[in-house]
């Protein structure tokens, strides 16, 4: 199997997990490190024969034809995956999302219509209104992405099938919702905010706090891509969520809460531009014809991530220095 971006918060964590269920298979990881990328977030699989760590961009197309000679199928995680990035740095999303997955589309179609799998978001579906309550995103949902970040993975996904159309590419997509868990990059929502919080700073909540998210445990998404990569449909798109719409806010109230703190420590900051108000995802098909469904339930997830962070200390003290700290200043003092 090659994974991209399997360096990352899902990546690393669906390469566990399938190296934990499946021992015998292989993987090649092809992850560029960006500033997401850490190789510590595999560090217990490092000498493990069936891992292989390459270190390279998903633009490098002799690179990537090079390794994906033999792997029996291509799981695509490898992308700029902050929105708040993408409002600031529009063009390496278009760079690493657009362009990068279609040097793999390009890779797998010439060496013999390889099986691949591409990773997608829910927000390709825009924002719904708070007070329709009733609507959730679904496989036949339109697209209609807001911010620079939906709109290249739209670009992917369009891409993604378009290869199967065409040239009868052996693609499956996954649209899913906001992850959270082990190993997220803390700039992040959760992560940014539990950590904050372990340094006795205030945490950064966007407009009202009242803009939603629908949030699944990064181990349910492991799983569900695990079921479609073995067992979905060719051609199809599968809507991944584990129906558990919260607002920012009652998630803030929940962490500031569990760390000890009150609402003293929310600091209610000037709103992402064009920040989508509501997504939700009804994953009606992925249950019913895979037989997935999420194991983690919110309250157990979160608690489990707060504690997480407070015992691995070393992991986020080190990314949150650098090119994070200049990344900040450039979110804060310069948009
Ligand atoms: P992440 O930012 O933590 O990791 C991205 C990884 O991709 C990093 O290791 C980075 O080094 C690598 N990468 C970036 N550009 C690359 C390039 N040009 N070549 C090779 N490697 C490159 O992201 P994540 O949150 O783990 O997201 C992984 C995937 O899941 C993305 O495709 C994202 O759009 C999708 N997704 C994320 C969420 C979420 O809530 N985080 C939800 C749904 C879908
Ligand atoms: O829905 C899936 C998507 O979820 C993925 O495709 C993206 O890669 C992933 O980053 C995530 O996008 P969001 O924009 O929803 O996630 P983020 O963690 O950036 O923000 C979650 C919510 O919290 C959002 O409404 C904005 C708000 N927020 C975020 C930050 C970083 C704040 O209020 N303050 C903050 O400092």
């Amino acid at each position: 199997m090659l994974v991209t971006g399997g360096a990352g918060f899902i990546g690393s964590n669906f390469i566990r997990h399938i190296l934990t269920k499946y021992p015998h298979y292989s993987i090649i990881n092809l992850d560029k490190l960006t500033y997401a990328g850490n190789l510590e977030n595999l560090k217990d699989f490092e000498f493990n024969p069936n891992y292989k760590f390459v270190k390279g961009d998903i633009l490098n197309s002799e690179l990537v034809e090079h390794i994906a000679q033999d792997v029996d199928i291509i799981v695509h995680f490898a992308a700029e995956t902050h929105v708040d990035r993408s409002v600031l740095d529009p063009f390496s999303f278009v760079r690493t999302n657009v362009l990068g997955t279609h040097v793999l589309l390009e890779a797998a179609r010439k060496l013999g219509n390889k099986r691949f799998h591409h990773i997608s978001t829910d927000e390709v579906f825009g924002s719904l209104p708070l007070e329709e309550t009733h609507r959730s995103f679904h496989e036949e949902t339109p697209y209609d992405p807001k911010s620079p970040y939906s709109s290249s993975k739209a670009a992917a996904d369009h891409l993604v099938r378009a290869y199967h159309h065409t040239f009868g590419l052996p693609i499956t997509i996954s649209n899913c919702s906001n992850n959270y868990g082990p190993y997220q990059f803390p700039e992040k929502f959760i992560p940014l905010f539990i950590t904050n919080l372990l340094e006795e700073k205030k945490v950064p909540l966007y407009g009202d706090g009242k803009n939603v998210r629908d949030w699944i445990h990064v181990a349910d998404h492991s799983a569900a891509v695990d079921r479609i990569i073995h067992d979905g449909r060719i051609g199809h798109t599968y809507v991944v969520g584990a129906n558990c719409e919260k607002s920012n806010f009652e998630i803030t109230k929940l962490i500031v809460n569990c760390l000890g703190f009150g609402e003293e420590m929310i600091e209610y900051v000037k709103d992402r531009p064009g920040h989508d108000r509501r997504y939700s995802v009804r994953p009606h098909k992925i249950q019913a014809e895979l037989g997935w469904n999420p194991q983690m339930n919110f309250d157990d997830g979160i608690k489990k991530t707060i504690q997480w962070y407070i015992d691995n200390p070393d992991w986020w003290r080190r990314v949150k220095s650098g090119e994070y700290l200049e990344y900040y200043d450039r979110w804060y003092n310069k948009r």
